[in-house]
């Protein structure tokens, strides 16, 4: 069995998933957690510390941290801190893995279809597109560039640019369903933007290949079948929920002056392919988004 690092495993289920197969799970976290199951270990990435501990013996990284991207306005200090907490703890740990000569039998670091740039297009974006041109781009570019030294110590590198993830444990859906509970929900701006989208056991799935899969090498969009946009989404979780979707969209005015520039996230979308993962044999559990809704909804 394998021995796995996650660092910000604490948010994706991807820990269990591991547990459940028989791996060794140890988490680098800012406050560590004593555990029998998961060794928790402690970093500090602007002071530069970190328990050496984590690394011995170990086969796997999967590098997820990274300060929330939604979670507050895009102020000069917190766009700072998006970027560090993901890029120079990145630094951190392929300067620990050099200084432990660590050999990883693979690497797989998190990414997102921010990537592609906060623009509304009938374009669908694959992995080989170039960038956008606006900050959540520049962030997914130096977050990805980030991983090109650790290649030197890995058989093998996988990034994963993640599209919404639908889960029961935190995320989007979270801070949707109270409003759409209330009957408030609605469509965001022209409602026309797309979506992409990814049901939490998908992201998983695509996590473990990545990670022990020979043949996953390289950048995966990791983004569910159906291209929906904003209002059709939005219809879908009225739907689910057994409430009325009648309320007028939200202006796109409106949300530019209660969140900035952040608002860009979620009035504009395009569509994002998952061809490269489909080419490789892997499969949707959840293809569409009724399906994925009702299973994250049933469950709470
Ligand atoms: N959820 C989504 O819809 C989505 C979509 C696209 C991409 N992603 C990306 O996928 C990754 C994992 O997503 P998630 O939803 O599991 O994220 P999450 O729940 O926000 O967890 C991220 C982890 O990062 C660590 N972290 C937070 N702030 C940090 C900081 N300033 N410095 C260092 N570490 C910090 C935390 O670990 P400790 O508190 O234990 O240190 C936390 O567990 C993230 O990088 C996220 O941007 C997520």
């Amino acid at each position: 069995m394998a021995v796995v690092l996650i660092t910000g495993g604490t948010g994706l289920v991807l820990t269990e998933k591991l547990l459940s197969l028989g791996h060794e799970v140890r988490i680098l976290s800012r406050s560590p957690l004593p555990g029998n199951l998961v060794k928790s270990f402690y970093w500090n990435i602007e002071k530069k510390e970190i328990d050496e501990k984590a690394f011995e013996g170990l086969d796997h990284i999967v590098h997820l941290a990274g300060t929330g991207i939604a979670d507050e306005r895009w102020t000069p200090s917190r766009k700072k801190e998006i970027i560090d907490s993901r890029v120079r703890s990145m630094k951190l740990l392929t300067s620990i893995v050099h200084k432990k000569k660590t050999h990883l039998k693979s690497f797989v670091g998190a990414g997102a279809i921010g990537f592609y740039g906060m623009n509304t297009t009938e374009k669908i974006y694959l992995e080989t597109d170039y960038g956008g041109n606006d900050f959540l781009s520049d962030v997914c570019l130096q977050w990805e560039n980030a991983y090109h030294k650790i290649q030197e110590y890995s058989d093998k590198t996988c990034i994963v640019r993640t599209a919404v993830v639908l889960s029961r444990q935190g995320g989007a859906l979270q801070k949707l369903i109270p409003l759409f509970k209330s009957g408030l929900g609605s469509a965001l701006g022209s409602g026309k933007q797309y979506m992409p989208w990814v049901h939490i056991n998908d992201l998983v799935s695509v996590y473990m290949k990545t990670l022990f899969d020979p043949e996953y090498v390289g950048i995966y969009n990791a983004v569910s079948s159906e291209h929906i946009t904003n209002t059709d989404f939005s219809r879908q979780l009225a739907r689910v929920l057994e409430k009325p979707f009648f309320m007028p969209a939200v202006p796109g005015f409106a949300l530019k002056v209660i969140l900035g520039k952040m608002a860009d996230m979620l009035l504009t979308g395009s569509r994002i392919s998952n061809q490269k993962l489909i080419d490789g044999g892997f499969r949707f559990e959840f293809p569409g988004l009724m399906n994925a809704l009702e299973e994250v909804i049933s469950e709470k």
